[in-house]
């Protein structure tokens, strides 16, 4: 395995901007809400403003009161407006998927929504399907079920779906679409995906019965006020440092803040697993979502097998979770991840094109990859494919191993993670 040459001397006590997926949702139910909320702990990147800017579009207005914090000021629902100009959610899934969804149901709108290449790149139908279905109009603008999207608003029908996929954005998509015309959803998926709509729904007081762990009945009326969403640090974005203090040596580091639901936590138990030491202080909670603060030691790292049913709880950190098994005895394998090829780049390709350059082996499978234990690395250029979390993983190798890798952009890091590199340069 990989040695690495950082040592710290002290300990590093960080926070991580707002959780990514949390801080779009807060955008989409401070809109849905009538009347004054406010949000904290907001994540100023790329990804959650470019929501908010289309939300200030259809007629939510948005009052900064310093980082992070703001006012919201919806009309309601039912009075939110069409656009004059096309609604663009730059590099962001989330954003346009759930925005799809919940527009999709106002008979009033009418609104194309796009986004940058890479959005413009990744599978639609996954949500224009479900959503016809239930009565929409959402429409493909390039013939071939991606962005850009032309939704003409609709009264929307009951609905029962059962998910191929394990994924919050097409299950959030459905539930916004339903809570928007005021129709009954019967939601089922294969895997647990994370819940945070599910609990903003509950935080809101709306009426959403968990059927069994899988399945939930989220029935109208869904009358929601305003309230304060305060929303934790991002655990996907901690993840980055939770792999470079583990795999540094000398004294631990504290994340504090963070954002624990159960659905996203998948990743401190392949570290755990993998023989990393991290413990929890602190637990508490707010606007019902589990946080903590973050005590991560250097550790010895083992591979380990990752079962399928983990994967929906890792989608995200499975690019830094390759860095760590550049550290591990045994090397690394993930597989049951397809929808890795689906996110902001094919991360299957993405890792292993890098991970190639680098001089490591590594074996492609349709839906993961392998590599044996990995004893060096060499200097070279890394391709981030438009892709925020490709550009941080391999900043962090660099990091650990004082390697020179040459990123070719990494202004993508600013859709999740603002700062990233002055907290890296601190360390
Ligand atoms: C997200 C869901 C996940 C995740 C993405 C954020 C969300 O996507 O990868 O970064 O906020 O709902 P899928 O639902 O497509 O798995």
């Amino acid at each position: 395995m990989l040695n690495t040459n950082t040592s710290f001397s002290r300990k590093h006590q960080i926070q991580v901007p707002g959780d990514k997926s949390i801080s779009h949702r807060s955008v989409l139910f401070s809109s849905l809400a009538t009347g004054k909320s406010e949000i904290s702990g907001f994540l100023e990147g790329e990804d959650p403003k470019n929501t908010m800017k289309c939300f200030s579009a259809l007629g939510v207005k948005f009052t900064s009161l310093g980082s992070g914090r703001y006012v919201v000021e919806s009309p309601g629902k039912t009075k939110l407006k069409s656009p004059n100009h096309e609604l663009d959610f730059g590099n962001a899934g989330t954003g346009i998927r759930l925005s799809a969804g919940l527009l999709a149901g106002l008979p009033q709108i009418s609104a194309t929504l796009t986004g940058d290449a890479s959005l413009r790149k990744r599978p639609m139908a996954r949500i224009i399907d479900p959503l016809s279905v239930m009565g929409a109009d959402i429409v493909s603008l390039s013939g071939d079920g991606r962005a850009p999207l032309r939704v003409q608003g609709k009264q929307l029908s009951d609905y029962s779906y059962k998910s191929p996929i394990a994924s919050a954005q097409i299950k959030s998509a459905l539930v916004l679409a339903a809570i928007s015309s005021g129709v009954t959803i019967d939601y089922e998926e294969s895997e647990l995906s994370r819940d945070h709509t599910e609990n903003m729904i509950r935080f809101l007081g709306g009426n959403i019965k968990q059927i069994s762990p899988l399945r939930f009945l989220l029935t109208p009326p869904y009358l929601f006020e305003g309230k304060h969403f305060v929303i934790p640090g991002d655990l996907s974005s901690a993840s980055f440092f939770i792999v470079l203090a583990l795999c540094a040596k000398g004294e631990p580091t504290i994340i504090q803040g963070v954002g624990l639901n159960p659905s996203r936590i998948g990743i401190l138990t392949v570290l755990q697993r993998m023989g990393g030491k991290i413990e929890i202080s602190n637990p508490r909670s707010e606007c019902g979502e589990e946080i903590g603060d973050l005590v991560v030691y250097p550790s010895k790292l083992h591979k380990i097998e990752i079962e399928e049913a983990l994967i929906p709880s890792i989608i995200d950190e499975i690019p830094i979770l390759t860095i760590a098994g550049l550290f591990s005895e045994n090397g690394f394998s993930i597989r049951n991840a397809k929808e890795l090829r689906a996110k902001e780049s094919d991360r299957i390709s993405a890792m292993i094109s890098n991970l190639e350059k680098l001089g490591v082996k590594t074996k492609e499978y349709d839906d993961g990859y392998e590599f044996e234990e990995v004893k060096e690395i060499s200097s070279t250029s890394i391709d981030t494919f438009m892709d925020h979390r490709i550009a941080m993983s391999f900043a962090i190798l660099s990091k650990l191993t004082g390697v020179n890798l040459e990123l070719d952009e990494v202004s993508w890091v600013d859709t999740s993670f603002p700062g990233f590199f002055e907290i890296l340069k601190n360390f």
